[in-house]
């Protein structure tokens, strides 16, 4: 059973938590009132659906994850002092960053918290929430952040097989003892959570790191082949709608080509859904696994040529396997690195299922996808290697060519983060109305698309119409230069809006063909501790030919009329 918690249940909470939420600067940006609370245990962080929407609540009301994951080896406290700075830079209000199994395990069963319990002190005096990665059997289809005593036993924690009989650089699914111990360390990990973090800095666990294999491989040891050549499990055909003539078909007459993809997702779900739920079992925090799509030939949206560490890892077609056989993971998370505006928002489509909360773990290119995410109703977006462990030098003598560069060459740097800063500076201080707003449905945003110079966004008796290089008074939209522009628009009343922005104009049209709009009133202002504070009313030049929104952060709070 999937641990949504009931719209109902949560109510009494939300009520109750709003008013803690409103009463201070820190609790609204969801960093812990460190003094005061220190002691106190908070609720626990749900995911929570209600009308076919998603929330996350932390605390009790719906919280958004500004998120940014920091690079691979920054979650050691040596490299936390370059950490804390990019977040503080970025706006984060949370930080994604792995826990090291081999860290945590360094002989067996002899758990060394001291890792975790310094990211935890660091993080609340920062006042950032975290999400770990629990970095374990699979580190993108790798076991390279096993234990050095599994490294050095093969032959009771083994890898998988190829169908030439090599053991291969990533483990095997159907590892008895890799999955006991795997189970074990991550109930460990969430055992001490439950008891270290009663201010529930951490909102969610990451279930290993982009599971599965390269290409088409599937475990080929012996006992895995005996699973293959056996009868596909009632609950993969249930879940994956197969109806087959053949009484007990196997996974060859069921899914023919995509056979091997098929059951090696079943046997990498069916691992990470046992040590999920042994973490679960400890402490029941939200979890999920991050997918890489665009990276296998059985995800809809895979780029040509891509790496394809992807199969057994839950891309989009194969999402009903994983729902089925891992049910202690509350959502699955698409680390979503495509370039292009339309394959961006066809992976969130993909991803946005009324199973599924949309959660973007790992994320890069444009800021203004951040807008695309929150126009799909997610619960948050992290952009990937934010951190400041390392100095760019421009021009690098050692790297003429920097378009060459691969683009996790250029993390770690000032320049990598710095792209998101507005984006999530404008969203910051008023993260929680966002997230109410979008779980109550009440808020559209869109961003630029190549060739699409309008768009429409639509509420009731109001169109808001979004466009992009027109800056005339009046004129006619060209876009601009390349896709930038980013528009949300939420409803606070029937004639009340929300809206920011950036690079684009956004209006107001009655839907009623025969009425014209008026702004009564248009407020530049600002969140603060849930209250819109005005700072000035904007007319004349600034109004007359629409809301004009450029790179610098603007919020406004227009009143629209009819006449
Ligand atoms: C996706 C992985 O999940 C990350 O841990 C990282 O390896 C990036 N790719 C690329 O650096």
């Amino acid at each position: 059973m999937r641990r949504i918690f009931c719209f109902v249940a949560a109510a009494f909470a939300f009520t109750a938590l709003t008013a803690f939420a409103q009463a201070g600067t820190a609790a609204q940006a969801g960093a812990p009132a460190q003094a005061a609370t220190a002691a106190r245990e908070r609720p626990l962080p749900r995911v929570v659906k209600k009308d076919g929407r998603y929330a996350l609540f932390v605390d009790g009301a719906p919280y958004l994850i500004l998120g940014a994951q920091v690079n691979n080896s920054s979650g050691w406290p040596a490299a936390l002092p370059k950490v804390w700075p990019a977040m503080e830079d970025m706006h984060a209000n949370t930080v994604e960053i792995p826990v090291y199994w081999e860290q945590l395990d360094p002989r067996q069963g002899q758990f060394d918290y001291s890792v975790v319990d310094t990211l935890l002190t660091q993080a609340r005096a920062h006042r950032k929430r975290l999400v770990l990665l629990w970095f374990a059997t699979w580190k993108n289809g790798q076991p390279h952040y096993m234990p050095e005593w599994m490294k050095l036993a093969p032959e009771r924690y083994p890898r998988l097989i190829d169908e030439r009989g090599r053991p291969m650089d990533s483990p095997s699914p159907f590892a008895a003892a890799s999955l006991e111990a795997d189970s074990k360390a991550f109930a460990a990990l969430m055992g001490h959570l439950k008891t270290a973090d009663p201010q529930r800095t951490v909102l969610m666990v990451q279930v290993e790191n982009e599971p599965g294999t390269g290409e088409d491989y599937y475990d080929h040891s012996p006992a895995a082949q005996k699973l293959y050549e056996g009868p596909v499990p009632a609950d993969v055909l249930k879940a994956m709608q197969v109806h087959s003539g053949t009484p007990s078909p196997n996974w060859r007459e069921v899914f023919g080509p995509d056979a091997g993809v098929c059951f090696h997702n079943w046997s990498v779900a069916k691992y990470i859904g046992q040590v999920a739920a042994a973490g679960k079992a400890a402490y029941p925090l939200p979890l999920y696994v991050n997918a890489a799509p665009g990276t296998h030939r059985c995800s809809a949206v895979r780029e040509p040529g891509a790496p394809g560490y992807a199969n057994g890892g839950p891309s989009d077609n194969i999402l009903p396997i994983w729902k089925a056989v891992a049910p202690a993971l509350d959502l699955i998370g698409p680390d979503n690195y495509a370039r292009e505006g339309p394959a961006y928002v066809k992976v969130l489509e993909l991803y946005r299922r009324d199973d599924n909360p949309l959660y973007i773990p790992e994320t890069g290119g444009s800021p203004r996808f951040f807008f695309f995410a929150l126009g799909h109703q997610a619960i948050g977006f992290s952009p990937f290697g934010i951190d400041y462990t390392r100095i760019r030098v421009i021009p690098d003598p050692a790297r003429p060519k920097d378009e060459l560069l691969v683009p996790w060459a250029r993390t770690g740097t000032r320049e990598f983060a710095a792209p998101f800063a507005p984006e999530y500076g404008v969203i910051a201080p008023m993260a929680r109305e966002i997230a109410r707003l979008n779980f109550e449905g009440k808020l559209q945003a869109t961003a630029e698309q190549p060739g699409e110079l309008t768009q429409t966004l639509r509420f009731g008796a109001w169109d808001a119409t979004v466009s992009y290089g027109v800056w005339a008074r009046t004129g006619r939209p060209a876009g601009n230069p390349e896709p930038m522009g980013s528009a949300l628009v939420a409803q606070l009343m029937d004639n009340q809006f929300l809206v920011t922005g950036f690079h684009s104009r956004v209006d107001f049209r009655p839907a009623a063909a025969d009425r014209h709009r008026q702004f009564l009133r248009v407020e530049e202002g600002t969140y603060e501790n849930g209250v819109f504070k005005v700072l000035r009313v904007l007319n004349g030049d600034q109004t007359d030919g629409g809301l004009d929104f450029y790179a610098e952060p603007l919020v406004l709070r227009v009143s629209v009329a009819t006449y």
